[in-house]
Formats: structure tokens, C-alpha cells, sequence
């Protein structure tokens, strides 16, 4: 049932920040500023972890990865799920493999599964559908607990995905001694804070639907982000194909002079997602170049990245301020509602988009 909304992906859109908290809630002690992490898994003795997934799914590994990284000091390697499951890539007897996957059933993330568990490793499974055949196979699973998706394009799954990810990662911060108690509860804190951040974040949608009505004009557009920004970005530009059929591409901010600068013209719109952390200033320069190309650039960004910009050409989408750690989860939902309104715009069918499926159970 789609309630008052005209389709599914744009009422699971506003579904977010329940989803979300409610994902929180059961990932993280609130009261008491702890991550409560699933039995089976010891990252306090993995050596490395191993993620891979398909599609939105794996860009939400793709945060993850910087996140256990940078909070855990967990080495990760990930991996799309047709090239994990082939590359017979050797995996450690004291290594973690974590798979993603919102259906469970995904043919590419099931047979990776598969060869990571005849390697001897530990599967860990993050899937909202409980009874899937992944969640069935993996050792420990990890429920996202957002109930059923049924847009094609995925967004609160995502956004569950990235709950639960960010819960595991300060938790295998804690057990790995990288993270303190103070720490950790200042995390936890933090991301407690986000059901009330993605609220402010889905009031800019008339905003938003504004901008979506130049977008629908054009036939490219890039995204680019730095860090975390850096998967939001390419995760934006796959919601963009899929359910406008604008050609979109996702680029680390700094492999734009690598390259995709050659595309830049007064055609060429240049989504930014660059909350004011500290890289924002090298996003700045990237700026900088697209502007002197005529390129048009949409940041989206906070108040301290909308006053440090300062560049003319530039439509600003303003976020509240927030700790850098949980932006990947705010910062989403400005991108999945401008490849929302684009679609609307040019009356594609939403939540059906043309040769996709929900669920991709053959290779
Ligand atoms: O069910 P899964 O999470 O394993 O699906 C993975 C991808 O097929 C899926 O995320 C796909 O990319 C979506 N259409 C993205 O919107």
C-alpha cells in the first residue's frame, strides 16, 4: 500500500528515518553509549575483512569500508559480487567475509558466499529478508528490519544497510581496543541523532524537486564525492540511471583531472556531495576547475560548506551540520530524491524502471 504517496520509492524515501532509527535501536545500546555487536562474530581476532554485494548494496560495503577502517583499523577489501566470486583470490583462516544483500537471494553475493565459506572464513549477512537463502547459509546474520521494499530502486535498504554497518564498525572498534568507552559512546550519540537529521533532510524535497526540473533536461551528469561522500556519489548516480535513463557516472572527486574533466561543458551538470569535513577543501578545488569549464554545479554540502564554497555557478542543497562520521546516511536521502523527482519529471515508470528487476537471482 503506497498510502498518500504515488509511488513506493518515494514513500520509502519518507520512511527513512524510522526505518533507520529503528535499526539503530536495535544495533546500538542508546542508554548506554555502547554497539552491541552480534554473537559469532570476533573482530577483535579477524585480520580482515572481506565485503562484497551487487549494486546499492555494495555501495553501503563501500562506506562501511571506511568506516572499519578508520574506527576499527580493520583492513577491508571489497569487492562487487561477480568479480569476488571468480577471482579466487585467497582469504586468511582468521578472516571475516561480509555479505550484503537486501533480497538475500542475489545469484552473484549467494555464490560468493559459497567460495568465502571454502576458503574457511567466518559469513557474516546483512539481509532485510530473514528467510532468504543467504541469511539461511551465512554463520551470523544481521537483519536490517526495515520491512519489504518493493521499488526496484533501493533506498530505505540502503539507508538500513548503512545503520547496521556503522553499528558493527564501532563496535569492532570497541572489542579491537581502537575505540575508547568515551569514544564509543560519543558515536553512539552521534548516529542517535540521525532519525532527526534525515527529518530536516526530507523538508528540502520541494527544493530539491525545483533542481530535478533541469536535471530531467539534460543527458549526462556526474557525481562526485571524497571519503565516505566518494560511494554516495556513485550510489546517486546509479539511482539516477536507473529510474530517469539519464547516463550518470560516479567519480572520486580527485580523478576528475584524471579524465571526466574532458566532459565538462555548460551541458554538463556536476552533482557535489561534500558535507564541510576535512577534505572539503579539495573538493573546493575540483569545484573550482568544473566551474571554469561553464559546467553547472548542484552541492549539496552543510552551512559551513555553503559559506566556503563560494563558487557562482553553483545551486546549493544545505544540510545541518553533523559529525562527519554519519553523513553517508543524511547525505543520501538529498541524492536519492533528486533522482526521484528527475524520473517523475520525465514519467518513467518509478518503481518499475524498464529492464530491471527486483531481484537478480541469475548470473
Ligand atoms: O537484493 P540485493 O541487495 O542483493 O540486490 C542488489 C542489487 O541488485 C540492487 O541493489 C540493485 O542495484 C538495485 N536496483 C539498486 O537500486
Amino acid at each position: 500500500d503506497k498510502g498518500n504517496h504515488r509511488h513506493f520509492m518515494v514513500k520509502e524515501i519518507h520512511e527513512q528515518p524510522e526505518v533507520v532509527g529503528h535499526a539503530l535501536a536495535h544495533y546500538l545500546d542508546l542508554a548506554r553509549g555502547e554497539a552491541r555487536l552480534p554473537e559469532g562474530l570476533d573482530f577483535a581476532k579477524a585480520d580482515r575483512l572481506a565485503i562484497t554485494a551487487c549494486g546499492t548494496a555494495y555501495y553501503a560495503g563501500f562506506v562501511a569500508k571506511y568506516w572499519f577502517e578508520r574506527l576499527a583499523r580493520l583492513p577491508v577489501d571489497i569487492d562487487i559480487a561477480s568479480e569476488f566470486r571468480y577471482r579466487e583470490q585467497p582469504l586468511s583462516k582468521d578472516g571475516i567475509t561480509m555479505v550484503i544483500s537486501q533480497s538475500g537471494e542475489t545469484a552473484d553475493t549467494l555464490a560468493s558466499l559459497r567460495y568465502a565459506r571454502s576458503e574457511g572464513q567466518r559469513i557474516a549477512a546483512v539481509v532485510n529478508v530473514r528467510e532468504s537463502t543467504i541469511a539461511r547459509e551465512a554463520d551470523v546474520v544481521l537483519p536490517l528490519l526495515a520491512g519489504p521494499e518493493i521499488g526496484v530502486a533501493s533506498t530505505k535498504a540502503f539507508t538500513a544497510q548503512l545503520a547496521v554497518l556503522a553499528a558493527t564498525a564501532i563496535g569492532a572498534g570497541k572489542a579491537r581496543g581502537v575505540l575508547s568507552g568515551t569514544e564509543e559512546a560519543s558515536l553512539v550519540r552521534a548516529f542517535s541523532e540521525v532519525p532527526r537529521l534525515m527529518h530536516e533532510a526530507l523538508k528540502l524535497e520541494p527544493q530539491i524537486e525545483a533542481l530535478a526540473r533541469e536535471l530531467s533536461k539534460v543527458r549526462h551528469c556526474l557525481y562526485l564525492g571524497r571519503g565516505t561522500s566518494y560511494p554516495i556519489a556513485l550510489e546517486g548516480a546509479l539511482k539516477l540511471k536507473e529510474i530517469s535513463y539519464i547516463h550518470a557516472e560516479g567519480y572520486a572527486a580527485g580523478e576528475l583531472k584524471h579524465g571526466p574533466i574532458a566532459l565538462i561543458d555548460e551541458e554538463m551538470p556536476v552533482v557535489v556531495i561534500a558535507p564541510h569535513d576535512r577534505l572539503f577543501e579539495k573538493t573546493v578545488s575540483n569545484m573550482q576547475e568544473v566551474a571554469a569549464r561553464g559546467g553547472r554545479i548542484i552541492l549539496i554540502t552543510d552551512p559551513a560548506g555553503r559559506d566556503a564554497a563560494a563558487i557562482d555557478t553553483v545551486e546549493t542543497i544545505v544540510l545541518p551540520a553533523m559529525p562527519a562520521a554519519v553523513t553517508p546516511l543524511v547525505y543520501a536521502i538529498p541524492v536519492q530524491l533528486l533522482a526521484y523527482h528527475t524520473a517523475v519529471i520525465m514519467g518513467t515508470d518509478v518503481d518499475q524502471p524498464r529492464n530491471l528487476a527486483k531481484s537478480v537471482t541469475v548470473e
